[in-house]
């Protein structure tokens, strides 16, 4: 039984539905709360936040990749506010001697804006990052950008070696993007998918069913082990991380070909045991002013998050 305020809920499948409701009331709660919640995802809103929070983890012996917080631009003056804080993050890894990447959202650096712009800041980006032998993986967004962050990769990656992108197991066409891409040179991230889409779009029946997309992460990440490509696994699912870690005993995979990923803040026990088996291990670390937008989805991926501040409303 679990009380909140004058209501009572038994737990397991009222509790569920109560979370999911919770869920959707997230527009409803005020900032100052999903800012408290917020500081267990990010970093902080200054670089130096973000700074001192990979120092910490680098000392535990997780590497890092630093993500400037922000989507969708609207003008090309925005992007260039974007890339150049990029290139100070990368400044700061090289004199702080920091173990961390960058990673990059293109619609933050206006590929929905002008596309060929876009381009020149990332290779900007990248350029600095060459200086020091440091690395950017491209975040994947949603459907409207994929083709355009796929052909950029593509574009980029026959001129630079220190590009990655990541791809989403809950598409339907990620079978054949991967066909498309990985060959020796590539670093792929595959994670499950983070955005609402439409389901046609998707390889699960049920939206909500975020188990089913397993099998297709778990091909994928074969056939790019197969493929020579360096692969970061991005996910907090114990399943699928167990059966992972067996395909790679199993496959004697090198582990200088592949590291685990998990987001700042989330099932940190995972993150730990992985580390304390040998795995290579990166923390996504996001940063910077844009933080309620992506404080709301890390609530929206864990209900129960959101039934507890719920429940915090009511108690206060
Ligand atoms: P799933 O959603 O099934 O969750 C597995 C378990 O983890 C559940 O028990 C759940 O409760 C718990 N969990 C998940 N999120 C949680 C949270 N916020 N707080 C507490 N527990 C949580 N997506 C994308 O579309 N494009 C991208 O470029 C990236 N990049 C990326 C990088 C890295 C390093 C990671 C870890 C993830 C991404 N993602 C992403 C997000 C990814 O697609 C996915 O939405 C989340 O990782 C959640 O999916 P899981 O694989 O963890 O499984």
């Amino acid at each position: 039984m679990y009380r909140v305020g004058r209501l009572f809920f038994v737990m397991d499948d009222n509790m569920r539905m109560f979370n999911t409701v919770a869920a959707l009331a997230i527009p409803f709660i005020p900032h100052a709360l999903v800012r408290k919640i917020s500081r267990r995802y990010i970093a902080g809103e200054s670089l130096d936040r973000a700074i001192e929070r990979v120092q910490q983890l680098n000392a535990l012996g997780f590497s890092a990749t630093l993500d400037v917080l922000g989507e969708t631009v609207s003008s090309l003056d925005e992007a260039e506010i974007m890339a150049s804080e990029y290139i100070k993050v990368l400044d700061a890894i090289r004199v702080h001697r920091l173990n961390a990447e960058i990673s990059i959202k293109p619609s933050a650096l206006g590929l929905l804006v002008d596309e060929a712009a876009c381009e020149r800041l990332v290779k900007r980006i990248l350029n600095a990052a060459s200086l020091d032998e440091n690395f950017a993986c491209i975040d994947m967004e949603d459907v409207s950008c994929t083709q355009k962050e796929i052909d950029l990769f593509a574009r980029l990656e026959s001129n630079h070696d220190n590009v990655g992108l990541a791809l989403q197991a809950y598409l339907k066409r990620t079978y054949e993007d991967i066909g498309q891409l990985p060959h020796v040179r590539s670093t792929v991230r595959i994670c499950k998918g983070i955005y609402m889409e439409n389901p046609v779009h998707l390889v699960g029946l049920a939206r909500e069913d975020r188990a089913a997309i397993n099998p297709h992460f778990i091909n994928h990440v074969s056939r790019c082990f197969k493929a020579g490509a360096f692969v970061g696994i991005a996910t907090h699912d114990t399943a699928l991380v167990n059966e992972i870690v067996s395909l790679v005993d199993r496959e004697e995979v090198d582990r200088r070909k592949f590291e685990f990923q998990m987001l700042l803040g989330v099932c940190e026990p995972l993150r730990d045991r992985l580390l304390g088996m040998g795995f290579n291990v990166r923390i996504y670390v996001p940063y910077g002013k844009d933080w309620y937008g992506y404080s709301t989805r890390r609530i929206k991926e864990n209900p129960s998050i959101a039934g507890h501040v719920i429940k915090a409303m009511f108690d206060r």
